[in-house]
């Protein structure tokens, strides 16, 4: 029933993939994330913007299962995932591009896509989107440029077919064709219904790419809007980011 937001059960129907409720975490005893909460449409993409060290890597990486929950709990589809591993997490749709671009250097190109693949991924639409991918396929991980690293570092996860793309900092320390290039890439993989989470210091790339944005400080979410409005809010951009208007 397109349209309509009812349910054949008469309940207002909810396309809430992810779901986080007063999140505490961090690592080990050290709490960073100081109680998140946070709902992501299939579908949404979510700009997430925040100066150095207020806890947007911290929080990609807790939805991944990859910190310590001190609090809080993260669901998925309406069931809570608090308890699993990254790998069952994975599995379930959840994909994350970390921001140390974690590719395995002394393996080929190819090699690395492969240690990506689950279920029925292939190659070919790795290549397909990264066609400079195919034509490095043979050389070593180590041997890529920094964009060319970064293309593998989303090849590599869109291996595991996710439902959820987590980008933490992609366009950090490329050149502006290459940013335009990922954007583009970007835009395509969520055109085609993927959700995308878009942590960037480029908050004007982000913002343009995104429905809505989320500002962080100090672990907490401290501003929400949709991303057009945000774009033009000096004050909010002022205090958080320490921007003029980004657009
Ligand atoms: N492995 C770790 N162990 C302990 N503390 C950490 C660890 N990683 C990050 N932190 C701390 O957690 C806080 C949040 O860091 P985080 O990396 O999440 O910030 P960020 O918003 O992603 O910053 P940036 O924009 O620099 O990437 C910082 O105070 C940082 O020092
Ligand atoms: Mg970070």
């Amino acid at each position: 029933m397109p349209g309509c937001g009812i349910s054949t059960w008469g309940q207002a129907m909810d396309n809430t993939l992810l779901s986080l409720k007063d999140v505490r975490a961090g690592y080990g005893p050290t709490q960073v994330l100081q109680g998140i909460s946070l709902d992501v449409k299939a579908g949404e993409r979510l700009a997430l913007i925040g100066r150095n060290g207020v806890g947007k890597t911290t929080l990609l990486a807790t939805i991944m299962g990859l910190t310590t929950l001190h609090g809080g709990s993260v669901s998925w589809e309406g069931k809570p995932i608090s308890g699993l591993p990254p790998h069952k997490r994975a599995g379930l749709g959840l994909g994350l591009v970390p921001q140390t671009r974690d590719i395995f250097k002394s393996l080929t190109v190819e090699e690395n896509l492969i240690s990506g693949i689950r279920g029925d991924a292939r190659l070919e639409e790795a290549y397909e989107l990264f066609p400079r991918l195919k034509e490095r396929r043979r050389n070593g991980g180590g041997q890529l440029s920094g964009g060319e690293q970064q293309m593998l570092a989303v090849a590599r996860t869109l291996m595991g077919h996710p439902r959820l793309l987590m980008l933490d900092e992609p366009l950090e320390g490329l050149a502006p064709v290459i940013c335009e290039m990922l954007m583009g890439v970007f835009e395509r993989l969520a055109s085609e219904g993927r959700t995308v989470i878009l942590v960037e210091q480029h908050a004007e790339m982000a913002l343009k790419f995104a429905d809505r944005g989320v500002v962080l400080e100090s672990g907490r979410v401290v501003h929400e809007a949709p991303a057009a409005a945000l774009a033009k809010d000096g004050e909010v951009l002022g205090r958080y980011l320490g921007l003029g208007l980004v657009s």
